[in-house]
């Protein structure tokens, strides 16, 4: 055993000298969590933070689905044993997404499903196969995306190009760009893709849209991966799969990571599901054990809490009835509210042709301090915010106070 209280030089493998933990440099930090915190941190009564990224109701609160609640009810009283699960975690649970996801595709053997912790989980995995597959692959990435993306792709150590997919004056997809892109790559990269309501910019392909982009993402032979955490937020649950489906109607190989924390409202019990298809049972097969060795070392087995319960919901006819409709009521009011800002003034009419909780503001950085210094609104410096971090009572404080800062 080595003795650390001794810190004398010492050597690794390749000769260089050991760097100790005190030496790591700062982390910058998150500024979404730093947004949270600073709005936390804010005295006023009528502040309005737009910058948190969960569902919120009419009055603000987050509240756990009543389905939910039930579903939790009856996994306490029959759970007899939390005995270790595998690496899978709960098969059945993966197999109840798959035609909610999958559409027509959910019989199809060439497609496997796992569960993960989350959609981070999912795309950590997801990439994690495909970096295994093609370690020279590179990930094309429509900017802006998910802050997370980049870093999840460099955890894998594959190579990102990035392309301009959203025009913010004017609120439309810059979709020559994206084709463009999609075009330009080599047979084999990996094209990451939104499933609907895109994070952070609300827009989301139109069905011929979808059309283009799968079918030169086929002719390319790129490998689509598919992010889709927002299922039911935004037209509803078989629409908001539409280009995943077309994508396996027209690729053998296709990765999807889909998060169940939204849509089940479970955010921190970290429910998720990576779907793999390939050309054949077989090689999906072969692809999956890959999985399961990379979620070994990663994770060992998902937590089982929020799955068992959403296994409960979609296994029972009148659970998944009633989970239907409080998620139809979450979209409901995430479209109502985008048609309330929508008419409030001709510049922002393109948040109501938009999809799910985030739209990108045409605000400066310097606006966006500015409301948040004189009007307590809270959003990140991107001009993101989150359309139902909105109550009812504050909407139209919060579109003239938008009106403003852009008259600024
Ligand atoms: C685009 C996108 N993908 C994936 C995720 C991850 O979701 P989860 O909380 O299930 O890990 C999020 C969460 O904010 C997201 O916005």
């Amino acid at each position: 055993m080595r003795n650390l209280a001794n810190r004398a030089p010492m050597l690794t493998r390749t000769g260089t000298k050991a760097r100790w933990l005190a030496d790591l440099p700062p982390v910058a930090s998150d500024s979404l969590l730093a947004l949270i915190a600073l709005a936390e941190a804010d005295p006023r009564n009528d502040k309005i933070d737009v910058g948190v990224g969960v569902f919120r109701d009419a009055v603000g609160n987050t509240p756990i689905l009543k389905v939910m609640k039930e579903a939790e009810r009856r996994l306490l009283e029959t759970q007899a044993t939390k005995a270790y699960l595998g690496s899978a975690g709960d098969k059945r649970f993966a197999e109840l997404l798959r035609p909610i996801l999958l559409g027509p595709h959910a019989s199809d053997e060439r497609i496997a499903g796992v569960q993960t912790p989350g959609g981070c989980g999912a795309l950590r995995l997801g990439f994690e196969l495909a970096a295994e597959a093609n370690p020279n692959a590179r990930v094309l990435v429509g900017t802006p995306t998910w802050p997370n993306h980049p870093p999840i792709i460099r955890s894998v150590r594959l190579e990102q190009i990035d392309y301009p997919y959203y025009e913010r004056g004017q609120g439309i997809i810059r979709f020559e760009d994206m084709i463009a892109a999609l075009e330009g790559a080599e047979p084999g990269d990996i094209a990451l893709l939104h499933g609907c309501c895109h994070n952070p910019t609300g827009a989301d392909l139109s069905e011929d849209q979808w059309r283009e982009v799968v079918r030169v993402v086929s002719e390319r032979g790129l490998l689509p991966l598919i992010d889709i955490a927002y299922q039911g937020f935004g037209r509803g649950l078989d629409e908001d799969a539409f280009g995943v489906r077309l994508m396996l109607d027209a690729c053998d190989e296709v990765i999807i990571a889909q998060s169940c924390d939204k849509n089940f409202s479970v955010y921190r019990d970290r429910v998720g599901c990576l779907f793999v298809k390939t050309g054949s049972k077989g090689a999906t097969e072969t692809a999956m054990a890959h999985v399961f060795q990379r979620a070994r070392v990663m994770w060992s087995m998902p937590p089982d809490h929020g799955a068992a319960a959403v296994h409960i919901i979609l296994d029972d006819k009148q659970l998944r009835a009633e989970w239907l409709i409080e998620l139809a009521a979450m979209r409901d009011r995430i479209n109502a509210v985008r048609q309330r800002i929508a008419g409030g003034d001709p510049r922002l009419a393109f948040i109501g042709r938009q999809y799910g909780m985030f739209s990108m503001l045409p605000l400066s950085k310097e606006q966006v301090l500015k409301l948040r210094e004189d009007d307590a609104i809270y959003m990140a410096d991107s001009g993101r915010f989150n359309v139902v971090g909105l109550g009812d009572d504050q909407i139209d404080r919060f579109i003239a106070a938008v009106v403003e800062a852009m008259d600024s």
